[in-house]
Order: C-alpha cells, then sequence, then structure tokens
C-alpha cells in the first residue's frame, strides 16, 4: 500500500461518509444479491450492522498508515468473524460489494486509479482478517 492509495482511500470515503447509512444500505442490498445465502448469517438489526461496519470501515483508512495499531484490531475482527460462520471464500463476495458500492455511490470520482487503491486497501484487510480467522481462537 503506498501513500497514493492511502489518500486516494481516504478522499474518496470522505465522500462516502456523509451518505453512510444509504451506502451501507446499498452494500448489503449489492451483497445479498450477489449471494442470498449470507442473509442468514446476518441476525441482527441490519442498519446498526451497517453503522459498525461503516465505523470499521473508517478506523481502517484512518489507521492505513499506523499497521501496529491495524493489524492486531482486523487480527481481531477476523477471529470473531469466523465465529459468525465467515468463510475465506466470503470475502472476494464482500470485495466485489464494496466496490460496486462505491462505484455507484461516487459516481465520477469513481477513477480506474481509486478502483485500483481500494481493490489493494480491502485485500490487506481482507487477508489480515483471513489469516487471524486460521489461528487458535
Ligand atoms: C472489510 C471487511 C469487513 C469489515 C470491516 C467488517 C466489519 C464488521 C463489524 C464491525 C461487525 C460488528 C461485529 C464485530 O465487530 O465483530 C461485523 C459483523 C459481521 N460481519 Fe463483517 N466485516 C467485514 C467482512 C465481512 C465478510 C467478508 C462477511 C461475510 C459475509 C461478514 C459478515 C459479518 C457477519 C455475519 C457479522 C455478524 C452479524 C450479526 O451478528 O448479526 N463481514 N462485521
Amino acid at each position: 500500500m503506498n501513500d497514493t492509495s492511502i489518500q486516494l482511500v481516504r478522499e474518496t470515503f470522505d465522500l462516502v461518509e456523509p451518505i453512510a447509512p444509504q451506502a451501507a444500505a446499498m452494500f448489503y442490498a449489492n451483497l445479498f444479491a450477489a449471494d442470498p445465502l449470507l442473509v442468514p448469517l446476518f441476525k441482527g438489526d441490519m442498519a446498526a450492522q451497517g453503522r459498525r461496519l461503516m465505523q470499521m470501515i473508517a478506523l481502517a483508512v484512518s489507521k492505513l498508515d499506523e499497521p501496529t495499531t491495524l493489524m492486531p484490531a482486523l487480527a481481531q475482527l477476523g477471529q470473531r468473524h469466523a465465529g459468525y460462520g465467515v468463510r475465506d471464500a466470503h470475502y472476494d463476495t464482500v470485495g466485489v460489494a464494496l466496490l460496486t458500492t462505491l462505484r455507484q455511490g461516487l459516481g465520477v470520482a469513481y477513477t480506474p486509479e481509486v478502483e485500483e487503491a481500494w481493490t489493494e486497501v480491502y485485500g490487506v484487510i481482507a487477508s489480515t482478517m483471513k489469516a487471524a480467522a486460521k489461528l487458535p481462537a
């Protein structure tokens, strides 16, 4: 992850944050359209779940250049996700739903460079979570 990717991800997340509830709803609509089997993994109120998701992405985006803070938080998140029934392949589905949501939400601001930067950042988050999910709890 270079500084340009981090900056692009931060700038575009700033554009999404004011519409965070709508973005979260779009994200889950995209996710469940891609794989309806994921619906029953979510047990609680989806508006609250959307807020937690957006807060966690905000935290990750703000700490991208502080890996000693970010990586343990992501590792714990990944371990908790194993307990929710989340498997490795689901991370690809979530990644596609995330990029689709960014494309829908950002419009013309969703450039190829922005797509590349988010792909890279999501890749780091997902691989950290997946690796932690394989460790003994
Ligand atoms: C960027 C990657 C992800 C982030 C930032 C993220 C964030 C979160 C957060 C903050 C929570 C609240 C509970 C907690 O903190 O443990 C949560 C719960 C959950 N996430 Fe994720 N998540 C990610 C990837 C995924 C993936 C790949 C799936 C697979 C479908 C998934 C499914 C779930 C489920 C099922 C719950 C529990 C919902 C419930 O208890 O009703 N997440 N996630």
